[in-house]
C-alpha cells in the first residue's frame, strides 16, 4: 500500500493558496495530516504500552511441569462435543483430554494464522517508513506474534498433541492470501481471530479450575492481543472508509469466508481421531451442537458488533455469517 505508514508532515509547513485566506488548509489535506497525527499518537500508546507489558513465554513459563490429565484446559461446555450423545461415551478424563486437544488444535490454528498476519505485517511495513511509530508498532506486533508462536509449538509438545500443520484447506487459503496480497484484509482478519480468540482465551483465564499451562499460555496473550486489536481497528476503519461499493461487496464475502475458516480450524479432525472418534460423524454432530453454536456466537460477539457498527456486516449480509454460527 503506497499510502502505508507516511510520515507525519510538518505541522509548520500547511499548504497555502492564493485564493484561500492565509493559514487556511485544503480540507483534503488537513485530513490526511489529521489521520496521519492520530496514526502516530496510537502507535506511541501502543509502542509504550509493549515496553511495559511484553511477556517472554520461554522463560515465564515452566514448560517442564508435570500436565494433571484430569484438568480440562477449556471449560466443559466449551468443547466442541459438549452434551452430545459423543460426549456422553467418553469417561471424565477423556472429556479432559479432548479439551486439551481441542486448545492445543486452537494454538495450532493461532500459529496458522499468526504467520499469515505476519507476512501482512511485514508486507505494510516493507511499503511504509520505518521512521514512523506506526511502522515500528508493525514490527513489534510481529516480535509478540514470534513469541506466540513459538509459546503455542510449546504447548502442542507439552500436552503430546502430535503437530502444529493446518488442514490442507487453511494451507491453501493461506497461501492464497500470500499471492493476494491484500493488507486491508490482513487487518479484517486479524480483528476478527484476535477478537474471538480474545473472548475465548479470557474465559480460561477466568477459570481457575482448568490446567495451569494453558491458562498462563492464555494469559500471555489476551495480555499481548489487546494491542493487536488496538491497532487494527482504526486501520481498517480507515480503509473501509476509502473503498468503492463493488470493492466492499468483494471484500464482505471473502472476509466471511477467511472468518469462517478460521473458526473450523480450531478443532481439526484430529483432535477427534485422537479420542477415538470417526472424524466425519464427530464433526457434524459438533457441528448440530446447540452448545458449540453458542460458544462460537459468543466468541465472536466483539468482532460482529464492530464489523457490524463499520457497515462491513449489515443485516443484508449477515447471512454467510450466521451459516458459520458466527452470529445468531
Ligand atoms: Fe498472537
Ligand atoms: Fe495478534
Amino acid at each position: 500500500m503506497s499510502d502505508t505508514a507516511t510520515p507525519p508532515q510538518s505541522p509548520a509547513a500547511p499548504p497555502q493558496s492564493p485564493v484561500l485566506p492565509a493559514r487556511t488548509v485544503v480540507p483534503s489535506q488537513s485530513a490526511a495530516r489529521q489521520r496521519n497525527a492520530d496514526r502516530e499518537l496510537n502507535a506511541a500508546r501502543l509502542l509504550r504500552a509493549s515496553a511495559k507489558h511484553s511477556h517472554d513465554p520461554l522463560t515465564e513459563i515452566d514448560w517442564a511441569a508435570p500436565v494433571d490429565p484430569d484438568h480440562y484446559a477449556l471449560p466443559a461446555h466449551r468443547v466442541a462435543l459438549y452434551g452430545t450423545p459423543l460426549w456422553e461415551r467418553l469417561d471424565e478424563r477423556q472429556r479432559a483430554q479432548l479439551s486439551v486437544h481441542q486448545f492445543a488444535s486452537t494454538t495450532a490454528a493461532g500459529i496458522w494464522f499468526e504467520l499469515v498476519l505476519m507476512e501482512g505485517l511485514i508486507r505494510h511495513v516493507y511499503a511504509g517508513d520505518l521512521t514512523t511509530g506506526h511502522a515500528q508498532y508493525a514490527l513489534t506486533e510481529v516480535a509478540d506474534e514470534c513469541r506466540h508462536s513459538t509459546m503455542f509449538a510449546r504447548y502442542i509438545t507439552a500436552t503430546g498433541y502430535p503437530s502444529a500443520r493446518p488442514t490442507r484447506r487453511a494451507d491453501r487459503l493461506g497461501k492464497l492470501h500470500f499471492l493476494l496480497n491484500d493488507t486491508t484484509m490482513t487487518f479484517a482478519g486479524a480483528i476478527f481471530v484476535e477478537e474471538f480468540t480474545d473472548a475465548m482465551q479470557r474465559e480460561m483465564v477466568r477459570d481457575e479450575s482448568l490446567q495451569p499451562l494453558a491458562r498462563s499460555v492464555a494469559r500471555i496473550h489476551v495480555v499481548e492481543e489487546a494491542r493487536h486489536i488496538g491497532y487494527a481497528k482504526p486501520e481498517l476503519e480507515r480503509r473501509w472508509a476509502a473503498m468503492t461499493a463493488p470493492r466492499r461487496a468483494v471484500f464482505r464475502r471473502a472476509l466471511a469466508l477467511l472468518a469462517r475458516q478460521s473458526v473450523a480450524e480450531i478443532v481439526h479432525p484430529r483432535v477427534y481421531a485422537l479420542a477415538g472418534l470417526d472424524p466425519v460423524e464427530a464433526r457434524r454432530a459438533a457441528e448440530a451442537n446447540p452448545h458449540w453454536r453458542q460458544a462460537r456466537i459468543d466468541w465472536a460477539r466483539k468482532a460482529l458488533e464492530f464489523f457490524t457498527d463499520l457497515g462491513v456486516v449489515t443485516p443484508a449480509t449477515a447471512r454467510p455469517w450466521q451459516r458459520g454460527a458466527l452470529l445468531p
